[in-house]
């Protein structure tokens, strides 16, 4: 039987409980379609303080030898001193996403009919956010002069290339041509005037290739309003590794919970492996507690399994999930939910 070598960074916090159930629904979707070798990699926050290792070479030469990669999430409190900086989150979580090229970050959001939404009438909620994932602000290029001083100066560069902008544009109208043909651009163009036009200009060029998909523009302020006032509207946005952020937080959390967020950093040409992670955090406000919803990572797994080529195991865990949640007990823990899913997967 073929192999699928998947490696596994549990993380910090509720991390590695979470990333425990997806592995079990993972095991029982795969069963008989492949043998899952799984590798676990200690790395972290809590494994840094412990032996002062974020990310060595030679560890993530070997994560690179894997076909995929399934993250829980790491980051430690974020007022220790000792982890300032995002030292973690920079030299960890972003090192992986760009050395291994995962320039879409795919975050899709899907409002269950069976699950509470904040929003009163959501509809037919069903769209996908694809976030630039190794440009924008996020590659450091700034810096700080007279630190501590009250004549500070502090910067932070976003680095928007073409190459960059627009492999992940052309990728989103491709998206969206598998689904209901609509691109909305989120950006800031009415201040961020340099990065902004690029992005413009290149969702017009690319948008000439697909005459079929039809194209609008939003304000990263205004798709907040949208988002919240008629998310049906969306199928397909494509933004910025920032806007991306920040926008697929408040996706979560109008689709029942963040708890339920999926994502995908992908790296399309198939040069690295992909890697797939629920869209929160470690949440040490209940780390240990057993009542994290390991959803997002089981969904996240499901991605997983989607993208190296096990469409039907993808889709044994979507439908259990579904049928999951149709029928959640109202008080459950970490490790019943994993199990119900699993139970669902392996009897499907
Ligand atoms: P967070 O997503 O960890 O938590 C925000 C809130 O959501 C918390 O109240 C938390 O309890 C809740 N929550 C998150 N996941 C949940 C789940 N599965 N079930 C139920 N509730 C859940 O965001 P934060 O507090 O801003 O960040 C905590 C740490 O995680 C920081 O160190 C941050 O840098 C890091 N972080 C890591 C990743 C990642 O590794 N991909 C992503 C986001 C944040
Ligand atoms: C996410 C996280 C990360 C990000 C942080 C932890 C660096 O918030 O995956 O959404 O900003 O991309
Ligand atoms: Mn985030």
């Amino acid at each position: 039987m073929e192999q699928l070598q998947l490696a596994v960074i549990g993380g910090d916090g509720i991390g590695p409980e979470v990333t425990g159930e997806a592995r079990k629904v993972l095991r029982a979707a795969l069963a008989g379609a492949v043998d899952l070798v799984e590798t676990e990699f200690a790395l972290g926050a809590a494994h840094y303080l412990e032996t002062g290792e974020i990310l060595p070479e030679d560890t993530m030469a070997e994560i690179a030898t894997h076909d995929a990669i399934l993250l829980g999430a790491v980051g430690g409190d974020p007022t220790d001193p000792r982890l300032a900086g995002g030292i973690i989150e920079r030299g960890l979580l972003l090192k992986l996403r760009f050395a291994f090229d995962h320039y879409v970050n795919l975050r899709p959001t899907v409002v269950h009919p069976a699950v509470e939404s904040p929003l009163r009438e959501p509809g037919d909620v069903d769209f996908v956010v694809v976030r630039e994932g190794t440009e924008g602000p996020y590659v450091g290029n700034g810096g700080s002069i007279r630190v501590g001083t009250p004549h500070e100066i502090a910067n932070e560069t976003s680095v928007n290339t073409a190459y960059g902008v627009e492999r992940v544009v052309r990728f989103a109208f491709e998206l969206a041509e598998t689904r209901s043909k609509r691109v909305t651009l989120v950006h800031k163009t009415n201040v961020l005037v340099n990065a902004g036009g690029l992005w413009r200009r290149i969702t017009d060029a690319v948008a000439a290739d697909h005459p079929d998909v039809s194209v609008d523009y939003l304000h990263v302020d205004a798709a907040t309003i949208f988002l919240v006032d008629r998310p049906s509207r969306f199928d397909v946005i494509v933004t910025d590794n920032l806007f991306g952020d920040i926008l697929t937080d408040l996706a979560g959390a109008i689709a029942g919970g963040i708890g339920l967020a999926a994502s995908g950093n992908i790296n399309p040409d198939g040069t690295f492996p992909s890697m797939f992670e629920p869209v929160h955090g470690s949440a040490p406000d209940i780390a240990g507690t057993g009542t994290a919803d390991p959803t997002a990572a089981i969904l996240s797994a499901a991605l997983l399994a989607e993208h190296q080529g096990y469409a039907d195991a993808a889709r044994r865990i979507r439908d259990a999930v579904d049928q999951d949640v149709a029928s959640r007990p109202a008080s459950t823990t970490t490790s019943a939910t994993g199990d119900r899913i699993a139970a669902l997967v392996a009897a499907a």
